[in-house]
């Protein structure tokens, strides 16, 4: 297994629309799905999706547990049902560390989707684990969270954002000139 690297926002990549996974139980899925979930509890977050470490296709994992005991695994996640209450959530993203914010989606969804085996599971969600769902597969879509919020807030994270990715390239050149 390795650690992935985790795209931060507002990496274009991040806006890519995932393809639907074609071949299931293959070395290679099986490998994508065990590393997502490696870096997943590594960060530590409660999901990830596959966009978000530059891997293009619909896949998740999702992890709502305090004890990390219960990973779950979406293959082509499709939402067959939405309800029309809604609830508000302070969101976080691993590819927009430090920032959270309230954004309102359904209470309760029902996910139908497939386990990296092609086999077909359907699962009904609500609380966290709802909301982890939706945000997941915005991503898939190319999504990420902070488009729910106004521009004036959006473009405060990315500013705040881009000035600490500014940051890190700074002292990692520093830290290789002093290696010379
Ligand atoms: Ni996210």
């Amino acid at each position: 297994m390795a650690l992935l690297k985790i795209l931060r926002y507002p990496d274009p990549r991040l806006h890519k629309v995932a393809k639907p996974v074609t071949e299931f139980g293959t070395e290679r899925l099986r490998k994508l799905v065990a590393d997502m979930a490696e870096t997943m509890y590594d960060a530590p977050g409660v999901g990830l999706a596959a966009t978000q470490v530059d891997v293009h296709e619909r896949v998740v994992t999702i992890d709502v547990t305090e004890d990390q005991s219960q990973l779950l695994v979406f293959v082509n996640p499709e939402i067959v049902w939405a309800s029309e209450e809604k609830q508000v959530y302070d969101e976080g993203c691993l590819s927009v560390p430090g920032i959270y914010d309230g954004v309102e989606r359904p209470a309760r969804v029902k996910v139908r989707a497939f386990d990296a085996d092609g086999k077909e599971f359907e699962i009904e969600a609500d609380g966290l684990l709802a909301v982890c769902i939706q945000h997941e597969m915005d991503h898939l879509m190319g999504k990420v969270f902070v488009e729910y919020l106004s521009p004036l807030k959006r473009n405060r994270i990315k500013a705040k954002l881009q000035k600490e990715e500014r940051g890190m390239e700074r002292d990692a050149a520093q830290r290789a000139g002093g290696r010379r």
